[in-house]
């Protein structure tokens, strides 16, 4: 069993916080995060805005974090099963499909240890009918006298903003089956959340429908990027600027302004993951057209990094080899240390494969955790081979000095304010600044000497 931390630890803290009345025990079999939880200088295992501060407040009355995964089960009356649900890796469905396995055996671990009844609640992302699996499982195992219900509650928290989401969340949606016995566990849950979450944003809906709406939600936000990102492409061959076109579009209400910014890629856990999972519902469910459809939402973001690749490839005099290249962030978006399906993973393989040096600055993200991400990326080269080729700079001063280009691939604020003047006499020449994620003032850039090529922006 692996419990996914990054997305449960923040939501624990805030139930924490809301419901003094309530004991919240995360339980997770990684000993070293459980100690980086609990460690005395509150060095938590994940960077959040706002965390510390619930997890000081709460750590110790009534927010506990332990290993012992069956006591936590023991003593709950309702169980968040948070467990990892990666894509799976070979098999059938392999590069689509989720691999249900962490679900399985929690909940196998659940009927094994629990002596009275519980509800268990699916906070995992999940095919369609994962709730039936876990039931029947639990149904099959359980002791006398233990009665089980299931009940789907999907988060929709968002990375570096998660302390707010929860706290004044734009709904909250919980699934149960449609009897009485499903109602209550429904209502109990719900009784949660009224602590704090006006009972109008509290959706209660039938268990599949559940499931599909935290599917069917990352999958429309990620069209919305994919789609701003197909746009950016025809402005940057035609000469129109992508972020005007965004604030004409968005100003619709219908469309809204939200989620609009062309980037170079969407990242992150959730989004490429959920859509393969969507496309591979589709596709068992016989609807080819449909999968079709999410899939070219996944595939227009890797066109997307190529395209960015590219344009830095072409607009260097078609090489950079042995050029040093500046890499403005890691994280796959501000706020957060996390790197996962990070669009600047992507990026620097690109620019490896064309032999440039290059060099990377992340404000969060440890090094470890890039020399982690780059091997993975790039499985047939040693990591000394791919060290002669990158290197880590501990400011965004270092990384871009006596480079040939920066390439901004995080939006993180601290890039906005760098003193350019200063990164600009310290640049070979002509000095190139790649914005993939529209964050630098174009004109200010410009008139200090340097050639800024912006995502969506011809000029
Ligand atoms: C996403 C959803 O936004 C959450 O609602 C959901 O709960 C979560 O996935 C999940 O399933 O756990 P998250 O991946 O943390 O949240 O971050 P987002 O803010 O959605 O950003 C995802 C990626 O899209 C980032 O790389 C971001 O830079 C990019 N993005 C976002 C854009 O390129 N343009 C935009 O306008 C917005």
């Amino acid at each position: 069993m692996a419990p996914v931390v990054v997305k449960s630890g923040p939501t624990c803290a805030v139930i924490a916080l809301k419901c003094p009345n309530i004991k919240v025990t995360i339980v997770d079999l990684n000993q070293s995060r459980v100690d980086a939880w609990n460690s005395s200088d509150f060095a938590l295992p994940i960077y959040e805005p706002g965390l510390v501060d619930i997890v000081k407040a709460c750590r110790g009355r009534n927010l506990f974090f332990s290993t012992d995964v069956d006591k936590g089960i023991q003593e709950a009356d309702l169980i968040f099963v948070s467990v990892n649900t990666p894509t799976k890796k070979s098999g059938v469905g392999a590069g689509f499909a989720a691999d249900l396995n962490y679900v399985e055996l929690a909940t196998r671990r659940i009927a094994a240890v629990a002596t009275t009844s519980k509800i268990v609640v699916e906070k995992s992302t999940v095919p369609c009918r994962t709730a039936e699996s876990m039931r029947t499982i639990l149904d099959a195992n359980s002791k006398k006298g233990c009665d089980f219900q299931i009940l789907s509650n999907p988060e929709f928290l968002a990375e570096g903003t998660a302390i707010n989401d929860l706290l004044s969340p734009d709904r909250v949606l919980i699934g149960s089956l449609q009897t009485p016995e499903g109602r209550d566990a429904c209502e109990s849950l719900a009784n949660v959340y009224a602590h704090w979450v006006p009972k109008e944003r509290i959706l209660t809906v039938g268990l599949w429908s559940s499931e599909l709406s935290k599917l069917a939600a990352n999958a429309m936000l990620a069209q919305r990027i994919s789609s701003i990102n197909a746009l950016s492409a025809i402005c940057e061959a035609t000469g129109a600027n992508i972020d005007e076109v965004a604030y004409a579009v968005g100003k619709d209400s219908r469309v809204g302004p939200k989620f609009l910014k062309a980037s170079v890629g969407f990242g992150g856990s959730c989004f490429q993951k959920d859509i393969l999972n969507l496309v591979y519902l589709s596709e068992s469910l016989h609807l080819p057209e449909v999968a079709a459809y999410w899939k070219q939402v996944v595939q227009l973001n890797e066109y997307q990094k190529r395209r960015f690749s590219k344009r830095v490839v072409d607009t260097l005099f078609n090489t950079i080899t042995g050029k040093k290249i500046a890499v403005l962030g890691f994280a796959f978006k501000a706020d957060t240390g996390d790197t996962r399906e990070s669009a600047a993973i992507t990026l620097i393989k690109h620019f490896q494969e064309e032999r440039a040096r290059v060099v990377v600055y992340d404000p969060q993200v440890v090094e470890s955790q890039i020399w982690m991400d780059l091997s993975e990326a790039s499985p047939d080269i040693s990591l000394d081979q791919i060290k002669k080729q990158v290197s880590i700079a501990p400011s965004a001063l270092e990384a871009c000095h006596n480079a040939e280009a920066i390439v901004i691939a995080t939006e993180w604020k601290e890039f906005r304010e760098i003193n350019w003047e200063l990164v600009y006499a310290n640049m070979n020449k002509p000095a190139f600044v790649f914005d993939g994620r529209l964050l630098v003032d174009v004109e200010k850039l410009k008139q200090i000497g340097f050639k800024v090529m912006s995502i969506g922006r011809g000029d």
